[in-house]
């Protein structure tokens, strides 16, 4: 008996996967393998993939364009949440993870698989994002994770997939490991795992270096509907044109470049450089449009919230109680943040330079300092007594 019958392996035709396919039916007596390769918008050709699947001795191939849904369903909440993992890393890996784990069940239910497979190692944060999404989304079917078990080194893994047939398309072997999609690129490993070297230029595509950026200054308005972005520079977009543009327009001026140490949920800390483009201004953008819609409470409050967001969503509770009560209280502070924020870009720095909103809760006659002001200054002194009093009285009996 092996593990079991018919398994659905999430697919990239790298190495690692196509190992995975031979490595299933010869060792853990697997009888049939369906690949299936999610594109995110990572601009791989997918029709070598689907061949290289079938090669390594896949059944049948699938291929799913879901870039609609992954920035509909999965970027846009992440940016009305502000989500920013260690207030630095905007998730880019970490949204797809779910996604690629719900496209993987409902192929297994409907190729009447018992089993998907996945090919991450045991030291990272995405194994545990795709068996707990799967888990959650059918929690019948079996997780095979042959890379977990298998202990095979690079080497061995590329001799092993050899015997099958599989080429080691290493091409001057790329020493990083990188996770790509519309979101962004995440890249590990080589160099990069001293904390102290400085990441070298070549690693960076979405990026431009600040010495070859524009010497002039560009200006993009960003409009938000209910938190949404929707249109750039007032024309509207849908949601993956107006993401891909942005990373385009914002790389440009090598705006979006993060390096950090940051601590994975299985208890590692790693070195991780981010290219996200869009996303960081599209949040940052966001978050200003709040500041300027959302009354001080709501906005207080929402802080704690969106950690808590950005730790769940890190943390593989995609599809979770706690998150979906998350998207309750987010989707209704999200009704007055509709209006326009324009960004600065130039020389590396994104900067807020205006916003303007038809719910602004800014009020000219309140905060100015000119003749026009209505604020009632006499007030003052009596809320000041009222405030201020606990404390005088804890003063008073320290001081008596
Ligand atoms: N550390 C990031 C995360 O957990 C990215 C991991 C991406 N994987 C990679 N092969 N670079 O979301």
């Amino acid at each position: 008996m092996g593990r079991a019958k018919k398994v659905v392996l999430a697919y990239s035709g790298g190495v690692d996967t196509s190992v995975c396919i031979p490595y299933l039916m010869h060792e853990w007596g697997v009888e049939e393998v369906i690949t299936l390769a999610a594109d995110l918008g990572q601009g791989d050709e997918l029709d070598p993939i689907r061949e290289k699947a079938l090669k390594s001795g896949a059944s049948e191939s699938l291929v799913a364009d879901v870039k609609d849904s992954f920035i509909h369903d999965y970027a846009f909440g992440a940016i009305q949440a502000n989500a920013l993992y260690e207030n630095r890393y905007p998730l880019g890996t970490a949204l797809a993870r779910p996604l690629i784990a719900k496209i993987l069940v409902e192929a297994a239910q409907k190729y009447g698989a018992d089993a998907i497979a996945h090919g991450c190692t045991g030291k990272g944060n995405d194994q545990v994002r795709f068996d707990v999404s799967c888990a959650a989304l059918n929690p019948n079917l079996k997780i095979l994770a042959p890379a977990r078990e298998w202990g095979m080194s690079r080497e061995e893994t590329i001799a092993y997939g050899e015997k099958f047939g599989i080429p080691a398309v290493v091409k001057k072997s790329s020493p990083y490991s990188i996770d790509k999609n519309l979101l962004g690129r995440s890249i590990e490993a080589g160099v990069l795992e001293d904390p102290a070297a400085e990441p070298p230029e070549e690693i960076y595509e979405m990026t431009k270096a600040i010495a070859n950026t524009p010497n002039e200054p560009e200006y993009i308005e960003i409009g938000f509907n209910k938190g949404i972005p929707t249109t750039l520079n007032g024309t509207p977009k849908k949601p993956v044109e107006l993401v891909e543009q942005l990373n385009q327009v914002v790389g440009n001026h090598g705006v979006g470049r993060i390096d950090m140490i940051e601590n994975r949920l299985v208890g590692i800390k790693s070195r991780e450089i981010y290219e996200s483009p869009a996303m960081l201004v599209l949040i940052q953008a966001h978050r200003d449009l709040e500041s300027l819609t959302l009354t001080a409470d709501v906005t207080h409050y929402k802080r704690g919230v969106e950690e808590t967001y950005s730790q769940i969503v890190y943390n593989g509770l995609w599809y979770s109680p706690l998150k979906a009560a998350l998207d309750a209280f987010i989707l209704k502070t999200q009704e007055q943040v509709s209006g326009t924020v324009r960004v600065k870009l130039f020389k590396g720095n994104a900067t807020i330079v205006g916003r303007w909103s038809d719910n602004s809760l800014y009020s000219p006659d309140l905060a100015t300092y000119g003749a026009e002001d209505q604020f009632d200054h006499k007030a003052a002194e009596g809320f000041i007594y009222v405030w201020g009093l606990p404390t005088r009285v804890w003063s008073q009996r320290l001081k008596s």
